[in-house]
């Protein structure tokens, strides 16, 4: 029996049903609204899964922070498809993808903790997770989920209520 739906890199046509995906979600505040060129400039980091017909039903970036961090970003399936498995085989996909560049660890911001949980992600304690010298050098990062990982106060309103979680690949 084929699959009820496949995933695969992202291409440049996928931009626009990626962002009427996240549009209600951005707009709920669980994640994060950006403008159409962020997409296509960070096209390469996306995973999209879709139905047999080919219609996109799920997206997912990974985002390389350092040589040792990633984090998960933009990670969503489409309501009617929820609770089928995409959203995993997306994170599984991405998780996969961070140990191919060599990354250790998997950062990410959410409110489905249980989720991540499940999905061997735990609940960050501290802000212990990169040295003084790396925390230093992403500071000089103009990407807001960089600032979101640090913590800053200036992108507060943007974190609230979200759990910062961590992952460590084998
Ligand atoms: C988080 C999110 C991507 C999960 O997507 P999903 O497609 O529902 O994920 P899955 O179907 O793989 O898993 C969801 C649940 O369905 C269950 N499930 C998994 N595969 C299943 C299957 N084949 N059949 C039935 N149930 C299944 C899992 O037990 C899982 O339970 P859990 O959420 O309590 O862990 C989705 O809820 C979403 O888009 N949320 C909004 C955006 C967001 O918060 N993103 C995270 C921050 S980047």
């Amino acid at each position: 029996m084929t699959a009820a739906f496949t995933i695969r890199p992202a291409r440049t046509i996928d931009v626009a049903p990626i962002r009427r995906l996240v549009k209600p979600l951005a707009d709920q505040r669980v994640l994060v609204e950006k403008e159409a060129v962020a997409y296509f400039e960070s096209i390469q980091e996306f995973k999209v899964a879709e139905d047999r017909a080919g219609t996109l039903i799920g997206c997912g970036a990974l985002h390389v922070m350092w040589e040792d961090i990633a984090e998960v970003r933009t990670l969503a399936s489409s309501p009617q498809w929820r609770g089928r498995g995409v959203g995993s085989a997306l994170l599984e996909v991405l998780l996969a993808q961070a140990e191919e560049l060599g990354v250790s660890r998997v950062f990410c911001l959410t409110f489905e903790v249980d989720f991540f949980k499940r999905h061997g992600f735990e609940v960050m304690a501290d802000q212990s997770a990169v040295d003084p010298e790396v925390y230093a050098e992403l500071l000089r990062s103009p990407d807001e989920g960089v600032a979101e990982f640090l913590d800053l106060a200036r992108v507060k309103p943007n974190t609230l209520g979200n759990t910062r979680m961590i992952r460590t690949l084998k």
